[in-house]
């Protein structure tokens, strides 16, 4: 017969028929579980998922309830916007639901599933949060890195300074809070500043911050191919082949970083620390798990710190009767003789009450990072089956009037007098798989914020408000980056002059 465009129509037509009516059929086989909206052949509901994909999940959750589900193409896909309902994940069914998918993205970034992120729960996985709570984010480590941390945030006082000695100046706050986060990070790491002025290898640096930043992009995007199969046998676009090509370049750069610290003398970084290891235990601690490990810390531990940061500096310049309240406890613990160090957060409730308002808001990871179930479990009544993908809306969480009050409103003092349960605030997420370098990012973000708020007054360029609209990424972004206007107080001259201790 011949392929004429009304027969292959009627042949595509009665496929597709047939696609949904064996895809019902597996879906009634399976009873019970969580509501969803109609579908398509073949994509499911792929065509629903409009960015920010946490806006998009919270209005469907508003007519399907706090547990709904949908199809990524060939894959079930279970999405929580209830805080009983997390807390049911990550307390009854932590260990079941604590594996991660596989994509082809962490097939490249996170070296064939092999980094903490992306590893499936089990030995390797623990071995490697052990390594990481001993060798990184110990008291002990995080207390040896303490000079970094104050180094680098005296640079972008001083930069900041620059400008705004003698009067109100407007600066653009973006660049300087993520450059600042990411050189703590990779100091850590390697001992090399990468960002902002006073670099040691300006192309390196340059070649450095284009593939960090393409990670970013890879790191947010998705690849269609994952969830319809068909395309990955066509490799859809050639985003296997392009993101295989970037990898290498990027893989090379990091071998370069181990290389470079093997032959150093000075012993002080993570990847120095890890080098020892490797003597000990070469067939475990490998380059290749070493190069997991700086991958990981830089994608999951700067542009979280870095856009919190940003939000928070946003949220205070829209409310100057919160930053007048936050400079003057901060005056009244620390003064302006000294500058604010990390032993001085603990005394100044309302700056972490800041902190945690903005996270509040905008946790940098409003879909936390995707699980998966190694077997059959229930949430909220309904089935999950087994290899079931699993999001949980934090942002959606953390905004619901069941939970807060005024729930929309940036308002601090809500955490002055009452500690939060983990199911309620999750900027971290909670259970085995939670964040690993929370006590890092507190002691960031904390310390830069409160350095800002002690060493100049802030205020808007205009009448009107910080525009705070979410922008789409690995993190959540701002759609405007950041601009204040920023005049130094009093103290900045003494920081400079170098007349002021750090104790
Ligand atoms: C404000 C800053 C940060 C936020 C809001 C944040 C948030 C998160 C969230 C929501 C998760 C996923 C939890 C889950 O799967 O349920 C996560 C995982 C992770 N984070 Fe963070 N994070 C931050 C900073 C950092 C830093 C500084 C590092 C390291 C330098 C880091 C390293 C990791 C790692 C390795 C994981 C994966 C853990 C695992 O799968 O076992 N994060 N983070």
């Amino acid at each position: 017969m011949e392929l004429t465009l009304p027969y292959i129509a009627a042949s595509v037509f009665l496929l597709l028929v047939a696609f949904k009516f064996l895809s019902q059929k597996i879906h009634h086989s399976r009873p019970n579980i969580p509501p969803s909206p109609p579908s398509l052949p073949v994509i499911g509901h792929l065509h629903l998922l409009h960015r920010p994909l946490h806006r998009t999940f919270h209005n469907l959750s508003e007519t399907l309830g706090p547990i709904f589900s949908l199809r990524f193409g060939s894959r079930l896909v279970v999405v929580i916007s209830s805080s009983p309902g997390a807390e049911e994940c990550f307390t009854k069914n932590d260990i079941v639901l604590a594996n991660r998918p596989h994509g082809t993205i962490g097939k490249y970034l996170d070296y064939k599933y092999t980094t903490v992120v992306s590893s499936p729960y089990g030995d390797h996985w623990r071995n490697l949060r052990r390594l990481m709570s001993l060798e990184i984010f110990s008291t002990n480590r995080l207390n040896a890195f303490l000079s970094i941390r104050r180094d680098e945030i005296r640079h972008l006082l001083r930069q900041l300074h620059q400008k705004s000695s003698a009067d109100f100046t407007k600066v653009e706050m973006k660049s300087k809070l993520y450059g600042l986060t990411f050189n703590i990070i990779v100091r850590m790491i390697a001992g090399k500043r990468y960002y902002g002025d006073d670099l040691e290898d300006s192309a390196e640096a340059a070649e450095f911050r284009e593939l960090v930043s393409k990670a970013f992009e890879y790191g947010g995007s998705w690849n269609a191919a994952d969830y319809v199969p068909v395309l990955g046998w066509i490799d859809y676009k050639g985003f296997e082949k392009n993101l295989a090509k970037f990898h290498k370049r990027l893989d090379l750069i990091f071998q370069g970083l181990i290389d470079e610290r093997r032959r150093d003398e000075s012993k002080n970084t993570m990847i120095d620390h890890l080098l020892s290891l490797q003597e000990s235990q070469p067939e475990y601690y490998t380059d290749t798990i070493i190069k997991g490990l700086i991958s990981v810390m830089i994608l999951a531990g700067t542009d979280t710190s870095a856009a919190t940061l940003e939000w928070a500096m946003s949220f205070l310049v829209n409310h100057p009767q919160v930053l007048q309240k936050a400079r003057a406890e901060v005056d009244a613990h620390v003064g302006q003789d000294r500058l604010i160090d990390e032993h001085d957060l603990q005394e100044l409730p309302y700056l972490q009450a800041i902190i945690s308002e903005t996270m509040r808001l905008c946790p940098p990871a409003p879909l936390l990072v995707p699980h998966m179930s190694s077997d059959d479990c229930t949430i909220g009544g309904y089935n999950i089956p087994r290899d079931t993908i699993l999001m949980v809306n934090a942002w959606a969480i953390h905004r619901d009037p069941k939970v807060w009050d005024d729930p929309t409103s940036f308002k601090p003092e809500r955490f002055e007098s009452r500690e939060v349960e983990a199911h309620k605030l999750m900027p971290f997420g909670f259970g085995r798989r939670a964040c690993p370098g929370a006590g890092l990012a507190q002691r960031v973000v904390g310390l830069a914020l409160g350095s800002l708020i002690q060493c100049f007054q802030w205020e808007r360029v205009g009448e009107d408000p910080v525009d705070l609209t979410e922008g789409s990424g690995l993190t959540m972004p701002k759609v405007e980056p950041l601009e204040t206007m920023c005049k130094a107080r009093d103290i900045m001259k003494k920081v400079l002059s170098g007349g002021v201790n750090d104790a």
